[in-house]
């Protein structure tokens, strides 16, 4: 494959447009709004495997957003890798923080990419990175470089939490069956040090609501003697950490699988400056778990963390009063061995059991999944280390992210398969947050590295 770098420069200025093109449909999937945008992505993305060399590519429908399938059997003796990425985006606001509107895509230069990157919503998770692999199929099937058997499926839900996916693949086993699932919707540690995502965390995802009085009610008249839902709701929150930082939830650790010593040792190694991490957030400290380090509590312990709350009166000027409600929605993140159904009702229960009798309390449980961790010793591991250690000219450093794709344990579960996650993003790229981008150098750096993958993924398969 020694011609992948040369058709890459060769090619570089299409494959940054047809990537733009992409980027300007603003995929929503959170949004019924951009329920139309989302329909017509995953259009573009059909025509885009087309294109690419796919024998067969078909949009198929679901109880939400279709999943669009594409694959090549070109010999049903070799091995299939199945590609996995997803083509909705998170929502862009707040918009007024965005340097350029999220939907125009432009190149900025910036300290982390001197060779420019793609500003616009979308542009690392997923739509660049999944695109990576529909020009590295390209490139292999126009050289006639495809060693295997490829299938790809891309979904329109993976930021509400993929459940179309879900009902897909329980009911398309066969159609999906693959010797290695490879997915780009991670993150690397640097443009000079690759590394290769081992584990993700699981998620589950929970949002309450505390009644108290049955109106709003002033605040004079009435406080100090009605409870008011804000303040309880807060309280309560607030007693979800202990002064370690551990959660308080009752059984929440039990399963929590603890690392070795020596596990720990190795994660150690990875480059990493604190100094550099605060900057970046402009905070003078860290905060977390009493015992632990920052990538330790970014990546191999669980957390409890407030997404978003409200209630009351949040307009100009002031308003004297008690509301009757107060919201908040809370994300729990979990390692490998917790089960996200049970955390979901330990919080649930805990949650209701610490209410004072002056207020009522609601827990909607919303979506959740499985953490994963992949072993190391597998060809899928092996064949993608040795494409980065070709491309970058370093091996990779395995490491777990604190992040969540919940679909992977489910991918194991029902196909059977393990799943490697070459990521190619920074986590400096602002995914889920105003400006987020995806560098040049990352983008072409992708394409070249996975037709190596494949590559070695059959020799070492045979
Ligand atoms: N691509 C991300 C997950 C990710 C990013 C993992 C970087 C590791 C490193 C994915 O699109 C995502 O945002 N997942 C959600 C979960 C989902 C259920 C909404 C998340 O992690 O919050
Ligand atoms: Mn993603
Ligand atoms: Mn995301």
């Amino acid at each position: 494959m020694e011609n992948i770098k040369a058709y890459v420069q060769k090619n570089k200025e299409r494959f940054i447009n047809e990537l733009i093109e992409l980027l300007k449909i603003p995929s929503i999937s959170a949004d019924s709004a951009y329920s139309q945008d989302v329909l017509n992505t995953a259009d573009a993305v059909k025509e885009a495997l087309e294109k690419a060399g796919c024998n067969t590519v078909e949009i198929c429908e679901t109880p939400g957003y279709p999943i669009v399938y594409g694959e090549k059997i070109i010999n049903p003796k070799l091995p299939t890798v199945l590609v996995y990425g997803h083509y909705d985006v998170q929502p862009a606001d707040p918009i007024n923080l965005w340097t350029s509107p999220p939907f125009e895509p432009v190149i900025k230069v910036t300290d982390k990419h001197p060779d420019g990157a793609i500003f616009a919503r979308g542009a690392c998770d997923d739509k660049g990175q999944m695109y990576m692999h529909v020009k590295a199929l390209e490139y292999m099937t126009t050289n006639n470089e495809l060693p295997c058997n490829v299938k790809f499926m891309i979904e329109g839900e993976e930021e509400i939490g993929s459940s179309s996916l879900a009902w897909f693949v329980e009911r398309n086993q066969e159609k999906l069956a693959n010797d290695v699932i490879l997915i780009s919707d991670t993150g690397m540690i640097s443009n000079t040090q690759p590394s290769i995502t081992t584990g993700l965390r699981g998620l589950s995802y929970v949002e309450v609501e505390v009644t108290g009085p049955n109106r709003d009610l002033h605040s004079g008249l009435y406080g100090g003697a009605v409870a008011n839902p804000i303040n309880i709701l807060t309280k309560m929150i607030a007693s979800l950490h202990d002064e370690n930082n551990h959660i308080t939830i009752p059984g929440f650790y039990d399963k929590v699988q603890e690392l070795s010593i020596e596990e720990r040792a190795e994660m150690a190694k990875a480059p990493f400056s604190l100094e550099n991490y605060k900057n970046a957030f402009a905070i003078e400290d860290v905060y977390g778990e009493k015992g632990y380090t920052t990538n330790e509590r970014n990546s191999i312990r669980p957390t409890l963390d407030v997404n978003g709350i409200w209630g009351g009166y949040t307009g100009e000027g002031a308003k004297t009063v008690i509301a009757s409600k107060a919201y908040a929605k809370i994300s729990m993140r979990l390692v490998p061995n917790q089960d996200w159904k049970e955390i979901t009702e330990l919080f649930k229960n805990h949650f209701e059991n610490i209410a004072p009798k002056s207020v009522k309390v609601k827990v909607t449980p919303h979506h959740g999944g499985q953490g994963y961790v992949t072993p190391i010793d597998n060809i899928g591991y092996q064949a993608a280390n040795k494409a980065y250690t070709e491309t970058f000219g370093i091996p990779a450093i395995p490491q777990r992210s604190g992040g969540s794709i919940p679909i992977v344990a489910l991918f194991e579960k029902e196909l059977k398969s393990k799943t490697i996650l070459m990521g190619f993003g920074l986590d400096s790229d602002a995914i889920h947050s105003p400006n987020e981008h995806f560098g040049i150098f990352n983008y072409l750096k992708g394409i070249e590295t996975i037709p190596l993958f494949y590559k070695y993924f059959t020799e070492l398969h045979s």
